[in-house]
């Protein structure tokens, strides 16, 4: 994978989504993840992080964007349902980036906005789980920059169906096998 990655959220709440977010992060191998004034309960992040990923990836926990510090030159990327934000999907990742979700309820505020270069917006008809969005933008991420081969139907390497005479012969056989007496 070129570039590296961090990911957080402001104002998060629930420790389930960020031991989720943490997790989901050490898999996809971020270089670091953060909250901007969390809630003290999501600090009990142990309880949910089974991983224990926050013993992998670094995780900074700022209490207001005042102290938030970003290593040079990454780019800081919002992710909220907005009709202002770019689709995912067409959206170019920054080598460096750090992606900032918002808060279980509510949004990114607008300090948090002012302070994104881009804001990105996963296509789905409402919000989904926090720790969802923050897995679904990793994951484009991944697919985007992780050095992936085209797709393509013609390049799948799966062994083709079987004939639907031989599969109909062995459907056929295990229907009509007779009972143990
Ligand atoms: C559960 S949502 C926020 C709840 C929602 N704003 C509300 O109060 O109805 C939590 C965060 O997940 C992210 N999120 C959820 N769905 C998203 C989507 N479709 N596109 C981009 N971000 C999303 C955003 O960062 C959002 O602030």
């Amino acid at each position: 994978m070129r570039g590296y990655f961090g990911i957080g959220s402001e104002r998060i709440s629930k420790p389930m989504n960020l031991g989720a977010v943490l997790r989901t992060a050490h898999a996809f191998n971020a270089s670091f993840a953060f909250t901007v004034a969390a809630h003290h309960h999501a600090r009990e992040v142990n309880l949910s992080d089974t991983a224990k990923s926050a013993a992998h990836v670094p995780l900074y926990e700022w209490d207001s964007f005042a102290e938030m510090r970003l290593p040079k030159g990454c780019v800081l990327v919002g992710v909220e349902l907005d009709d202002a934000a770019i689709d995912l999907p067409s959206f170019s990742h920054p080598l460096n980036a750090a992606y900032l979700l918002g808060p279980e309820k509510g949004d990114l505020s607008p300090e948090a906005r002012s302070l994104c270069t881009h804001l990105v917006k996963i296509p789905t008809r409402f919000c989904v789980n926090l720790s969802i969005a923050a897995a679904l933008v990793m994951y484009d991420r991944t697919i985007s920059l992780g050095g992936h081969g085209a797709r393509s139907v013609s390049s799948n390497k799966q062994s083709p169906a079987p004939p639907v005479e031989k599969w109909l012969r062995t459907h056929h056989r295990k229907k009509t096998k007779t009972p143990p007496a």
